[in-house]
């Protein structure tokens, strides 16, 4: 039943109308009508002008579109059918749409497209078929579109796609299968895609990336493999892609990654890996990359670093190797070459020492956390010259001592977190302490209060710091140890 939920709204518009807006619809434009509410099978029944270039329909009622819903609409340019329940469409449905440049059918409950359905739409640029219910694609169904730029088929069910089925989408710009079962795709499959700028694949079953599946993407710019089963790609997968900038292949199942994967990925500004069980990376990775900020590898099983893994990041600003249990220890010169680099983050790891030049050249770094490590110390010179340091989390690591001059001539050091670390409280702590003495201004009201082993001054582990630093909590001794709170937090 066709009910007038939106009426065309003035007189005037009314008016200026070339034709009778029909009564569920809003003929804002001249040759266009929006329509909704209206039943999907009885579309005809609307009275919409043959001579119409623009439809929208929207939220129509369950139902199968018919061979006669768009009789006659040579001129038609842009059908958009969106957020309706259309579960199918007759064959001939769009045989009259020989102008067409952008149908979408997006959000509809199709499962099934019939063969030839989209054979006249020679002009066709813009294709939606996203957020349905398609199982599976006819290998001939997109023959006939040789002018399609964007093919959106995500969030259906698709679990297989024949060989065949975009050898004449020659034109292709964009094309998104992310979100369906695919678990394989086809040797062929993306042979003739020249122009191909955006390939999205994220969320799907893929479990490997074969040699020869993107060697023709030459104009590949984006390229999303993220949230798959991915456990290999071939050697030299990404070697084609000159113009590749953007590539994800966090949330996979990769353990190793071939040497020299992206060697030739020069363009690279964005790349993520994290999420993935690597349990090594190759000496060699990448080559001049230096378009590339920001590096997350975490929640891996790398147990260290190759030593010149990231030399050629040179633009790198972020680095994260985070969530790592089995990270236990990282090469003095894993992160040389780095000049770029404000960010390191190393928390959440094993690290149960570090190498004493290991953060040497880094010059403009401002942030370095390594808080939920195993630390027993610190190298002596670990800050020394980073002149741009600005915050340290060192909070949840296992340290008894620090250097009195450990943070000595940092100009801009401005936050140091200590809290959970259990300070044995002796001599050796006398400097650094005095140190924390001189540099007031701290707050430790947000830090839990933290435990010192009073093996070396039992009796008056408060006197070195009495100066307002260090405050008894219950005056107490509990056990073996002594409870207070202590300066967790130094703001210069
Ligand atoms: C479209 O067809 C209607 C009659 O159905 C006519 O009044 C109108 O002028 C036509 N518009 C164009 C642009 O040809
Ligand atoms: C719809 O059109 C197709 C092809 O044009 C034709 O094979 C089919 O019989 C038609 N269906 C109906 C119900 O007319
Ligand atoms: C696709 O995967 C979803 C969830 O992963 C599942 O519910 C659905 O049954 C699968 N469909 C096919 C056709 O395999
Ligand atoms: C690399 O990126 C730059 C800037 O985005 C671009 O001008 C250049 O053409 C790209 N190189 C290739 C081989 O695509
Ligand atoms: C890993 O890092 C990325 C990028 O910063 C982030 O989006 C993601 O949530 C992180 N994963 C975990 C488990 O923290």
């Amino acid at each position: 039943m066709l009910r007038s939920t939106l009426l065309c709204a003035a007189l005037g518009l009314l008016r200026a109308q070339p034709f009778p807006c029909p009564p569920a619809c809003k003929c804002v434009f001249r040759d266009a009508a929006q329509c909704s509410g209206g039943d999907v099978a009885r579309l005809a029944e609307l009275g919409l002008p043959a001579n119409l270039t623009h439809i929208l329909l929207f939220r129509m009622g369950h139902g199968a579109l018919q061979n006669h819903s768009f009789s006659g609409m040579t001129v038609l340019q842009r059908l958009m059918l969106s957020d309706s329940h259309i579960v199918a469409i007759a064959p001939g449905t769009f045989h009259d749409l020989i102008k067409l440049k952008t149908l979408r059918l997006s959000r509809n409950k199709i499962t099934h497209l019939p063969a030839a359905l989209l054979d006249k739409m020679v002009l066709l640029e813009q294709l939606f078929l996203d957020r349905n219910e398609l199982k599976d694609i006819d290998q001939n169904m997109f023959q006939k579109l040789v002018n399609l730029q964007e093919l959106f088929l995500n969030q259906n069910q698709l679990a297989f796609l024949p060989a065949r089925l975009f050898t004449n989408l020659g034109n292709l710009k964009l094309l998104d299968l992310s979100g369906n079962n695919l678990t394989h795709l086809p040797q062929g499959l993306l042979g003739t895609q020249a122009k191909l700028e955006k390939l999205v694949l994220h969320s799907n079953q893929l479990v490997s990336l074969d040699a020869g599946l993107l060697s023709r993407l030459r104009a590949l710019k984006e390229l999303q493999l993220d949230r798959n089963h991915i456990r290999s790609i071939a050697p030299g997968a990404f070697d084609p892609l000159r113009s590749l900038s953007h590539l994800t292949l966090s949330r996979n199942h990769l353990e190793f990654l071939p040497s020299a994967l992206f060697l030739y990925s020069h363009n690279l500004t964005f790349l993520t890996l994290f999420e993935n069980p690597l349990e090594e990376l190759p000496e060699v990775l990448f080559g001049k990359l230096a378009g590339l900020r920001e590096l997350w590898l975490n929640r891996t099983r790398l147990r260290t670093l190759p030593a010149t893994a990231l030399r050629a990041l040179s633009g790198l600003r972020e680095f994260g190797l985070t969530l790592s249990p089995r990270l236990s220890a990282l090469p003095e010169d894993a992160f040389r070459g780095l000049a770029s680099l404000q960010v390191l983050a190393l928390h959440s790891n094993g690290l149960a020492a570090l190498p004493g030049a290991l953060l040497r050249g880094l010059d403009g770094l401002r942030r370095v956390s390594l808080r939920h490590n195993r630390l027993r110390a610190l190298p002596h010179a670990l800050f020394r010259h980073l002149r741009s340091l600005e915050r340290v989390e060192l909070e949840h690591n296992q340290l008894e001592a620090l250097a009195g001059d450990a943070f000595a001539d940092l100009p801009r050091l401005a936050e140091v977190l200590l809290g959970h670390n259990p300070w044995r409280c002796d001599c050796g702590l006398r400097p650094f302490l005095a140190w924390l003495r001189r540099h007031p201004g701290l707050v430790g009201r947000a830090e839990p209060p933290i435990s010192v082993f009073p093996r070396y001054c039992s009796t008056t582990p408060p006197v070195e710091v009495e100066a307002g630093v260090l405050l008894f909590m219950f005056g107490l001794h509990i056990g073996p140890f002594c409870i207070f709170s202590f300066p967790l937090r130094v703001f210069l």
